[in-house]
This record gives structure tokens, sequence and C-alpha cells, in this order.
């Protein structure tokens, strides 16, 4: 069941759309920010709320791949996938995060610290390889400062 802060939030997103349903995205990523995914009740929650069918917000939800639809870890590491950071390093990273964190992509560390999604183009693609731990933004990539970077996020 949805808080009331979280319903309180939702109507104010609602008072700034002429449809309830365009306001949907905004609608899930509240949710996310409150409980950092969002679960099958919230969905149905957010369903009454918008005016909107299971499949319609599923489809919503499916697509907008920043919303997560299972548990998540504390930081999420986003690890750009698309083809300059590919060129430069990217596999030489996720190898190493793979073997750091011991999980792939997709997955959570057993302690809940971190997960590992991939993502496309963060648009540095001068600074490649890129991550994005979070919202911040970490370009020109190496090993050398990878640790000191996963260590500011505890
Ligand atoms: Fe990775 Fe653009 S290809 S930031």
């Amino acid at each position: 069941m949805l808080s009331e802060e979280e319903i309180h939030d939702i109507e104010e997103i609602l008072g700034q759309y002429p449809d309830k349903r365009a306001a949907c995205i905004e609608a899930l990523k509240t949710v996310q920010r409150h409980r950092s995914w969002v679960s099958d009740e919230n969905m149905a929650d957010l369903c009454e709320l918008l005016d909107m069918t299971a499949d319609e917000l599923d489809d919503v939800a499916t697509f907008y791949n920043l919303i997560f639809r299972k548990p998540v870890g504390k930081h999420i590491i986003y690890l750009c996938d698309s083809v300059t950071c590919h060129i430069m390093k990217y596999q030489v990273i996720l190898s190493y995060l793979y073997d750091k964190l011991g999980i792939r992509f997709g997955e959570t560390t057993q302690d809940e610290r971190f997960t590992l999604l991939p993502i496309a183009c963060l648009g540095a693609c001068d600074h490649a390889p890129v991550i994005m731990i979070d919202n911040d933004l970490h370009i020109d990539m190496d090993l050398d400062q990878l640790d000191g970077i996963l260590a500011k996020y505890i």
C-alpha cells in the first residue's frame, strides 16, 4: 500500500498534467524514490491513481529501464555499453567489476550495496569509458581509480 506521503506527492504531480496517464513515469519515479523499487502491489495502487490497466502501466515500467521492478542495492552502478565505451576498455572495466563485486549485470551484491546494470550512451563519449553511480558520472575510467570511486559509496 502506498504511503500517505507517496500519494500526496503523486497527486501533486497529477495536478501538473492534463491527463493522469501522462504522469505515469513521474508517478513511478516517485514511488521508486521512496522505496528504491516498484513492487507489483505498488503497481496496482498506481493503476488506481492513474486510471490505467495493469498491462498499460507495466508496459511503461518495462520500457523505461530506469524503473526497477525488483529490489536493488543501495547504489546502482551503470556501465555504459555503447560503441565508444566498448572500444575504450569497456570489457576491462566490466571484467573487473564482475570479479570485484562477484555479480553479473542485473544482479545485486550479497551485502545489498551495489546493483550492476548496463546503460546506453551517457553522453560523455569523448571521456570513455564512462560509468554512472547513482546520479554521479565518472569519466575516463581506468582500473587505478575504480576502487577509490567504489569506496566512496558505502
Ligand atoms: Fe559511453 Fe557515449 S558511448 S558515454
